[in-house]
């Protein structure tokens, strides 16, 4: 892990207008750092904020208020087509349903995160293969996303999100969908990656067992992030 911050969040706030009930803050008044190459996981209930959160950090939504700087870009300064770039770039993004394309094989579907980059076609085809052995489908490639398992699924969005080697990777309830030794595995697997290629890792989830693949622990209650667990629930049941 270095020294220096590879994501850095300041009061971020973000208010959605819920029809006629009034506003939400999704996110309210969260401040973060992540230091290049760690693996940070954000622990919190479904609704607490955890996704928008990681789309205020990776440039897929903007914040009502405060500020995001990723690889020492200030994501506010950037128009559309900049921020496009750099999410192609520097972000890799794993969600909860995986979100493959369903008529595409495993290997396609690895094959469009390289598409829009300068690597020539044989490369490409090189690199997916790669990446489908590093995450265990080396049998798989060219079976369709119906004809796999959900963790085999997941594996296949995992390799898709580290096709371009993307400084940072963001895990949206990467787990959400798996059994829980499936889930660790896959967890496993992501800390093992991301710690070969120096990648950064922010991962949300509300699955208790992920504290023992993790850096560092930070807990969501109703946007507002915490260092230490909220004492104000009960929690048994969810960690
Ligand atoms: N696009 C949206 N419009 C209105 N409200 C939203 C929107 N996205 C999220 N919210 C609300 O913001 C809160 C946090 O949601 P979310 O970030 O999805 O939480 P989590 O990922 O932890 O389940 C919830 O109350 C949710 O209903
Ligand atoms: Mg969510």
């Amino acid at each position: 892990m270095s020294n220096s911050n590879i994501i850095e969040a300041s009061n971020l706030t973000k208010t959605y207008r819920k029809g006629n009930v009034g506003e939400v803050k999704a996110v309210d008044d969260a401040s973060l750092e992540v230091k290049e190459g760690e693996f940070l996981t954000i622990f919190g209930p479904s609704g607490s904020g955890k996704t928008t959160l990681l789309n205020l950090i990776g440039g897929l939504d903007k914040p009502t208020k405060g500020k995001v700087t990723l690889d020492g870009l200030e994501l506010s300064k950037l128009n559309e087509a900049k921020l496009v770039k750099v999410r192609r770039e520097k972000v890799g993004f794993v969600f909860q349903a995986f979100n493959l394309i369903p008529t595409f094989s495993a290997l396609e579907n690895v094959q469009v995160a390289l598409a829009p980059t300068s690597m020539p076609k044989n490369e490409q085809l090189d690199r997916a293969v790669e990446l489908l052995e590093l995450v265990g489908l080396k049998q798989r490639i060219n079976h369709l996303p119906a004809e796999l398992s959900a963790g085999e699924q997941q594996r296949v969005a995992i390799a898709r999100a580290f096709a371009n080697k993307p400084k940072v990777l963001l895990l949206d309830e990467p787990t959400g969908n798996l059994d829980t030794k499936t889930g660790k595995e896959i967890l496993k697997m992501c800390h093992k990656a991301s710690k070969d290629q120096g990648q950064t890792v922010v991962a949300v989830t509300h699955a208790g067992y992920v504290k023992s693949y993790t850096n560092r622990l930070l807990f969501m209650r109703d946007g507002k992030l915490f260092s230490e667990m909220p004492k104000d629930e009960i929690q048994e049941e969810e960690y």
